[in-house]
C-alpha cells in the first residue's frame, strides 16, 4: 500500500539524514515485517526514519517500533563539527537535544501509539536486553568501527528468521563516506545469518536466513 501522504510529508520535513527512496523502502520493509515482531531503531534523531518505519507497523496493525535514541547527538553533530544544527543546541548543557523535535515529529505524523522511544545508549541497552526477537532492525546510531560493530553484535543476531537487518550509510567507496557500516555489512555476511537483498542509495538491506 503506498505510504499515508500526511505521514510522508512531516517525515520530509524532519530535520534528519535519510533520503525518501531509503525512508519508502524503510516504510515498506516495517510493513512487511513487523508482523513478525516487533521493529527496532538505533538512531532516531528528530525521527525521520521512525515516522517511514511506524508507519509501515501502524499499516500492518500487529507491532510497533521501538526507537532508540540518548538524544545527545553523535560525535559529528556536536559544536564545531561538520553536521552540527544550531537549531538543536542545547546552550545549558551544551550538547545538542533532539528528543523534543522527535515527539513533535512522532505525535504530528499521528504515530504515538507506534513507537516505543527508548531514550539512553545503545550499549548500555545492549547490557540488559538480551533474547528479544525483531522483524527489522535499523542500524543508524554512532558511525565509528566501536559504535558500529558493538550495535551490530548486540542487535543484529536479534532479528527474527525471514526478518530485515538493515544499514543505513553504506558507502562502498571510501571517497564518499565513513566506512564502519560497510564494514558492519561485510561482517554480517559472513556470518552464513543472513542473505543480501539489496541496497537502495545508502541503505543496505539484509534479509536474516
Ligand atoms: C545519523 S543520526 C540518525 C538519523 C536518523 N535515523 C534520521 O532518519 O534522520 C544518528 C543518531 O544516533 C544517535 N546515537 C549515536 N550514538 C548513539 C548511542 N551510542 N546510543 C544511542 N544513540 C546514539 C545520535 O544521538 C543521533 O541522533
Amino acid at each position: 500500500m503506498p505510504m499515508r501522504e500526511e505521514a510522508k510529508m512531516i517525515a520530509l520535513q524532519a530535520k534528519g539524514f535519510l533520503a525518501e527512496a531509503e525512508g519508502l523502502c524503510l516504510y515498506e520493509l516495517a510493513e512487511q515485517s513487523s508482523p513478525i515482531a516487533p521493529c527496532f531503531e538505533i538512531g532516531s534523531y528528530c525521527g525521520k526514519s521512525t515516522i517511514f518505519i511506524a508507519e509501515g507497523c501502524r499499516v500492518a496493525d500487529k507491532n510497533p517500533l521501538f526507537a532508540l535514541d540518548h538524544h545527545r547527538g553523535s560525535v559529528e553533530q556536536q559544536l564545531g563539527q561538520p553536521f552540527f544544527d544550531p537549531a538543536l543546541y542545547n546552550k545549558e548543557d551544551g550538547m545538542i537535544y533532539t528528543l523534543d523535535h522527535f515527539m513533535r515529529n512522532i505525535r504530528k505524523a499521528g504515530l504515538v501509539d507506534w513507537v516505543i522511544p527508548i531514550i539512553t545508549d545503545s550499549a548500555r541497552l545492549g547490557r540488559y536486553w538480551r533474547n528479544v526477537s525483531f522483524g527489522l532492525v535499523f542500524i543508524d546510531g554512532g558511525h565509528s568501527e566501536e559504535d558500529a560493530f558493538q550495535d551490530y553484535s548486540n542487535w543484529g543476531a536479534q532479528v527474527a528468521p525471514g526478518g530485515y537487518l538493515c544499514i543505513h550509510d553504506i558507502f562502498r567507496d571510501p571517497a564518499y563516506g565513513g566506512q564502519a557500516p560497510f564494514h558492519v555489512l561485510e561482517h554480517a555476511l559472513t556470518t552464513g545469518l543472513f542473505d543480501f537483498v539489496d541496497q537502495v542509495e545508502t541503505l543496505g538491506i539484509l534479509r536474516r536466513r
